[in-house]
């Protein structure tokens, strides 16, 4: 149980990849911090890990909002005494639109979930854990945060493009107190079934998903939530301890180039 008595919070934990990766932190003895805008998901997360006999809370809290960030991390530092672990990994989408169609609210509010969000919660638990000499902070960004995404219009990738540069930023600022900073991207990830995915994914359809995996994935297969939430433990753990300001793809091989690729882009 390596992360028995360990605080590990973990946002946008009411679904997908974040709970996921409570579930695993919970399950190696850690009590897992589940935030989410979303309460009454936070809330049924949390019980069902409990019902499992591990540990967990969970907060409603929209992480754009600095006040009730920094109120909910005085609250679990006052609770616990120590904060040991974030994960950043709340995030919407934003959905697809040409830049020229994209209108400012959609820009700013992705803006500020995504990216300031992680900042709101960086910097209050980096007030806790800088004292402590000691914490683990993961970012998670996205494939299309370094390579963009024909799908996902110009807010989101910025957004991730900004998480992987936060990380590199904080991992500076923090390495000198014993705080290790990094960031995980993504490829498709299951958090929902292959056709709920079709409908998300904006213009996409089941076969597009399909073709998607078989042409871009060399893996051949979607990634699971625990693919991610594994990477992620690993990074808080101790083999990870001389891991600092890394960005890591697990995404089945997707960023690798291939024939393939070029071919189904260029219509052959
Ligand atoms: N699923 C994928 O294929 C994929 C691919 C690349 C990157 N990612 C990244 O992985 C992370 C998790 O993705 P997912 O697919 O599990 O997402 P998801 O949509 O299943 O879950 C996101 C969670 O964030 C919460 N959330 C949204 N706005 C919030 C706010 N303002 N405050 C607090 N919580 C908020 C939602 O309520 C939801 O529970 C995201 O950062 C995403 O960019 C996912």
């Amino acid at each position: 149980m390596e992360f028995k008595d360990k605080v590990a919070i973990v946002t946008g934990a009411a679904r997908g990849i974040g709970a996921a990766t409570a579930w695993t932190f919970a399950k190696r003895g850690a009590t897992a911090v589940i935030v989410d805008i979303n309460g009454e998901g936070a809330q049924k997360v949390a019980a069902d890990i409990q019902a499992k006999g591990f540990n967990a809370i969970a907060f409603t809290v929209d992480v754009s909002n600095t006040e009730a960030v920094d109120a909910m991390v005085e609250e679990v530092f006052q609770k616990y005494g120590h904060i040991d672990i974030l994960v950043n990994n709340a995030y919407i989408s934003g959905g697809y639109a040409i830049v020229t169609e994209t209108s400012q609210e959609t820009w700013d509010k992705v803006i500020a979930v995504n990216l300031t969000g992680s900042f709101n919660f960086a910097k209050a638990v980096a007030k806790k854990m800088i004292p402590q000499k000691s914490g683990k902070i993961i970012n998670i960004s996205s494939g299309a945060g370094t390579s963009g995404s024909l799908s996902s219009g110009v807010q989101y990738p910025a957004s991730k493009a900004g998480i992987i540069g936060l990380t590199l930023g904080l991992a500076g600022d923090l390495a000198p107190f014993g705080i290790n900073v990094n960031c995980i991207t993504p490829g498709l990830i299951r958090t929902w079934e292959p056709e709920e995915m079709a409908k998300q994914a904006t213009g996409w359809t089941l076969e597009k998903v399909e073709s998607y995996i078989a042409v871009e994935v060399p893996l051949k297969r979607v990634g699971e939530p625990e693919d991610i939430a594994e990477t992620v433990v690993f990074l808080a753990s101790k083999a990870a301890s001389y891991i600092v300001g890394e960005v890591i793809n697990v995404d089945g091989g997707g960023v690798i180039d291939s024939v393939a690729k070029r071919e189904s882009l260029l219509g052959f």
